[in-house]
This record gives C-alpha cells, structure tokens and sequence, in this order.
C-alpha cells in the first residue's frame, strides 16, 4: 500500500486513542509488517484475520487460491451431491482455505493445518468451523478419514533456501517465524515430503496444486512427476507468482 494508504489504516486501527497510535507508530517504523499491526491483510477480495508472528499472505499466493477454487468448483461440477474435500496444508493464517470456503460454494468441506500452534489458533480465526484447522507434521496433522479423499490440496510450504533468507526484507526476516520460511538447503525439503505423501491422501479425481519460485518451478514439477502426477506450472508475471499443479492420471478437470 501507498504511505497515504498506510496512514489511514493506521489511524483507523487507532480508532482515536492517540496512545495506540503511537504504539502503532513505533512498531511500524521499528519494521513490524503492517499487517499484524492492523490485525487483518486483505487477500482475494476478504479480510484474513493476522496474528502477529504468522506468516502474512502475500498477493503472489492469490494465484494459488484462484486456481485452487477454480479445482474445487470444477470438482463440485464432477461430483452429483457428494460433498468435496479441501484442504490448506502449511495454512499459516488460513486465508487460501478462507477463500475456498467462502467463495467454492456450500457443498466444500475446508480443513487446514500447520505444524505451527500460532498459526493453528490464528487460522481457527478464518476457517469455520475452528475444529476442522489441525496441528502437527504434515499429513500427521489430518484425520484418518479424509485419507484417500482429499479433491483439491492446495500447499504453500516454505520454499525459500536456507542461505537466501538472509537477504529477505526485515519485515520477513525479523517478524516471521524461521519454521514459515526456511525450506532447507535446495528449498525443497518440505514439498519433497508434501509430494511424496500427497497420493495416499488425494481422491481418485484429485489435485495437488503448490506454490514454488519460478527458478524452482522445474524441480517441483519433476518432484510431481516422479510420484506419478502429471504436472503443470502456471506462472502471473504480475504477481511474481508460480504454481505448479500435478494432476492424478484420471484427474478429469482443469
Ligand atoms: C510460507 S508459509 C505459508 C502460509 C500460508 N499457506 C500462506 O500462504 O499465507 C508456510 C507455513 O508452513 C508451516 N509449516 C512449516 N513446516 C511445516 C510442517 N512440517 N508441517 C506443517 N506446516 C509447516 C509454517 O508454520 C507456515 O505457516
């Protein structure tokens, strides 16, 4: 946002007490992002509560929340009355697993997780209801019934490099949990597990879609590949945005 901008949320979220401003203030310009100063980021058109500590949804991530509703809506399209699973892996704050619950229309069932506890309680903010946000590792986090059920899983796991987080702006660095961001050494560990795991956990008709960077988007593509999901990297100049998504052999959609 603008400066103009950031004032105007600043004062708003002030709500007139000039103490808290000046709270507000001093955070801010001490390089906490603004986003858990205001307490909510705004992310495919909804207001996602944000906790402090929590990874902020960035804009890039709105490509994978589009795509992903766009798998939801075409899995509800396939399916006469069933309802569809989704779910938000490494949800952080929840906002893509909002976004299919709120726009993918009634018959999606939405469930998150994180191994994170903050970001558990921050995500049973904007997920309904809160029991269906799951702590722990991974799938360890999910519950046995939604094994071989999942229609559309939708991950954005850390994937910055070990090294390369020493160059990130302050506002990630200093205010974001490590465990959001590092991705070990090559910044594939965790999607190397999301991959390995995702077919014992997708639907016949499902699909993995997961963030990457557009330099690492080949690798995770052949990681899909390697575990037998055809994959498809979708890249938004704009946003500076890539996913790939891997698709089973019977996927029928997108
Ligand atoms: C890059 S952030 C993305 C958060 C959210 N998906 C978004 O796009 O705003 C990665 C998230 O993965 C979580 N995470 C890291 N390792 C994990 C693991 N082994 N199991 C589950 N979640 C994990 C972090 O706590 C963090 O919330």
């Amino acid at each position: 946002v603008f400066a103009e901008e950031e004032a105007q949320l600043l004062l708003g979220a002030a709500a007139g007490s000039a103490e808290e401003l000046e709270r507000l203030v001093v955070a801010r310009v001490g390089g906490m992002p603004l986003e858990p100063l205001l307490g909510w980021a705004e992310f495919c058109g909804l207001r996602i509560v944000v906790e402090p500590g929590v990874f902020v949804p960035r804009r890039r991530t709105e490509l994978l929340a589009e795509c992903a509703l766009e798998a939801v809506r075409s899995s509800v399209h396939a399916t006469a009355g069933d309802a569809v699973a989704a779910v938000d892996l490494c949800c952080g704050t929840g906002a893509v697993g909002a976004v299919l619950q709120a726009r993918g229309g009634g018959r999606v069932e939405v469930h998150a997780a994180d191994l994170d506890a903050a970001a558990v309680a921050n995500a049973r903010r904007n997920i309904r209801p809160p029991e269906n946000v799951h702590e722990g590792d991974l799938y360890d986090a999910l519950p046995e019934r939604l094994r071989g059920r999942v229609d559309v899983l939708a991950v954005n796991a850390p994937y910055v490099p070990t090294a390369a987080i020493a160059t990130m702006p302050p506002e990630a660095r200093d205010h974001e949990a490590a465990m959001a961001l590092d991705g070990g050494d090559d910044g594939l560990d965790i999607q190397r597990r999301v991959v390995a795991g995702a077919s014992g956990w997708l639907s016949p008709r499902g699909v993995l879609l997961i963030e990457t960077s557009e330099e690492q988007s080949p690798l995770t593509a052949a990681l899909l590949r390697e575990a037998g999901l055809l994959p498809e990297i979708r890249r938004d100049d704009d946003r500076d945005a890539t996913i790939v998504i891997g698709r089973t052999g019977t996927t029928q959609f997108l």
